[in-house]
């Protein structure tokens, strides 16, 4: 279907168990139907988020057995976003890998899936909750983020097999 004819009630939002092992083991989309969503999961990576192109199945499968809350959506067997959040369930929370497909964004699909991620009771009472941009800062200013101007961000980096 043209996405001309999109409506809010066509897409379905999965709030993931810990770790996702339905989607990291079974490839499982919404209604826990078998749809190679671990390969849609990098293809929406692939395409939209510059940061995480080119993350193997293994390494996918490791990030989400990481990830305490994960949130996917998806219009039918297409899987049109996902968020995922790493956290310590009350002082510390990170969000990461925020992504709409470009041809349905400005439509309030971020927006869902960011407060969905807040509201999980993994994330909600936590003190703080982080994130990093490149070039969405406004995006999660609207969102109640505040930008951080008492803080540095430190990072010590690793090359990543994406081979495997
Ligand atoms: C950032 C992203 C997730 C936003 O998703 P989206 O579905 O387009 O966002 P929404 O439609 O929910 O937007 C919510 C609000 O933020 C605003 N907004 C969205 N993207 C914005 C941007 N890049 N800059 C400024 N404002 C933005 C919208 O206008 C909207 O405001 P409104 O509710 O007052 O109209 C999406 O653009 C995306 O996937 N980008 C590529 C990947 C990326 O950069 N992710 C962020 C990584 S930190």
């Amino acid at each position: 279907m043209s996405d001309s004819f999109f409506t809010m009630s066509q897409v379905r939002l999965v709030k993931h168990a810990p770790g996702a092992p339905g989607l990291r083991i079974l490839g499982l989309g919404p209604s826990f139907i078998p749809t190679q969503g671990l390969s849609k999961l990098q293809k929406l990576l692939d395409k939209h988020a510059f940061w995480a192109k080119n993350r193997s199945f293994k390494n996918l499968k490791i990030l989400l057995a990481g990830s305490k809350v994960i949130i996917s959506l998806w219009k039918g067997k297409r899987l049109i976003g996902f968020g995922r959040a790493t956290s310590d369930g009350i002082y510390r929370a990170v969000l990461w890998d925020i992504v709409v497909a470009d041809d349905l964004q400005r439509k309030g699909l971020g927006r869902r899936v960011v407060e969905e991620l807040l509201a999980m009771p993994a994330i909600s009472k936590v003190e703080k909750v982080y994130l990093m941009t490149t070039h969405s800062s406004d995006f999660y200013e609207q969102l109640g983020f505040d930008k951080c101007s008492t803080q540095e961000l430190l990072i010590k980096s690793k090359n990543i097999s994406k081979t495997e």
